[in-house]
């Protein structure tokens, strides 16, 4: 079977770079033509460094890695330090990477890489805020055709926000992206918190992680442990919701989770409900469907899935 072609543009964060990982550790089923970072957790200048980090960790420097946008469309940026610590990625040493930053924006590498794709069309893998791909949409709309599919980590439905009251981090970031994003007309699948709140890294988990004893599980169990304090606290709950590897996880192995075809339209108006995602689960509203919501999710599949996949570095 060809590994099929993917780009994963995120803001790790320790969530991503748990996704990178996951990625990285499945060359026979995905083929990571590249890396592209977005301001949103911690700032461009961290997310990029943080990218190659994970690069470095997982002996992968061949893998390209691009800066994209480092702010967002109309809004001013929101960052969320308070959950990933200063660097972003805290829980494990920072250093500088060997892994180069190429000169190319993450933009340009998007479209350069659509518009080759020729037949084999290209997988998007957003994990944070959407706006490298709403750039590269609104620069070049043609490249639109050579999207396999945008399987995202951002939303909320029944979890409602954790950013507003309305509102998940990755979508009210930007929501005028993410407004365009969920226009595009490609297949989507949208994973948010309804998914992402029923994975939760308790320390049974994390440490069937440490004890695989390799560079990646070991940086994985520091991040985790690390990323755990916020979310128990908040959510009272036994471990901390593992976000964006959930969207990694549905390439490989869809069958873990339970998904459903809706209308999913973004709130870019009214200041008290900005970057809600209106999801009609029920079909009241007479809107297109226009993307796949993940609702339900194997979660010891899910884990089950990261040990083994971890243990192979
Ligand atoms: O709301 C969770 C999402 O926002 C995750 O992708 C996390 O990394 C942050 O980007
Ligand atoms: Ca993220």
């Amino acid at each position: 079977m060809t590994p099929r072609p993917i780009i994963i543009d995120c803001d790790p964060g320790q969530d991503d770079a748990v996704a990178l990982f996951l990625a990285m550790s499945s060359p026979d089923e995905l083929n990571l033509l590249g890396i592209t970072a977005v301001a949103g957790n911690v700032p461009l200048a961290l997310t990029e460094l943080n990218v190659r980090i994970m690069c470095d960790v997982a002996d992968r420097r061949d893998i390209p890695v691009f800066a994209g946008c480092d702010k967002p469309l109309r809004r001013e940026a929101i960052t969320a330090e308070y959950v990933h610590g200063k660097t972003g990625i805290d829980g494990m040493d920072v250093f500088e990477p060997d892994t180069p930053l190429q000169e190319q924006h993450a933009v340009d590498f998007i479209i350069e890489t659509l518009l080759q794709a020729g037949k084999a069309p290209v997988t998007l893998v957003p994990t944070g805020p959407l706006t490298n791909i709403a750039v590269a949409l609104k620069k070049r709309p043609e490249i639109a055709e050579n999207i396999e599919e945008i399987v995202l980590m951002g939303g909320a439905m029944r979890e409602g926000g954790n950013r507003t009251p309305s509102a998940e981090f990755n979508i009210i970031a930007d929501p005028h992206a993410a407004d365009i994003v969920f226009n595009c007309g490609r297949p989507i699948m949208a994973f948010g918190l309804d998914v992402t709140h029923k994975v939760l890294s308790t320390e049974a988990r994390v440490q069937r992680i440490a004890d695989l004893g390799n560079n990646v599980s070991d940086a994985t169990a520091g991040m985790l442990s690390f990323f755990h304090r916020y979310d128990t606290e908040k959510y009272d709950s036994p471990g901390t919701p593992l976000h964006d590897p959930i969207t990694v996880a549905y390439l490989l192995r869809p069958d873990l989770f339970k998904t459903k075809y809706c209308n999913i339209a973004i709130e870019t108006e009214s200041e008290l409900t900005m970057g809600h995602t209106a999801i009609d689960f029920w079909y009241v509203s007479g809107r297109e469907k226009n993307a796949y919501w993940g609702y339900d999710v194997d979660a010891d599949g899910f884990y089950e899935l990261l040990t083994e996949r971890l243990a192979r570095f």
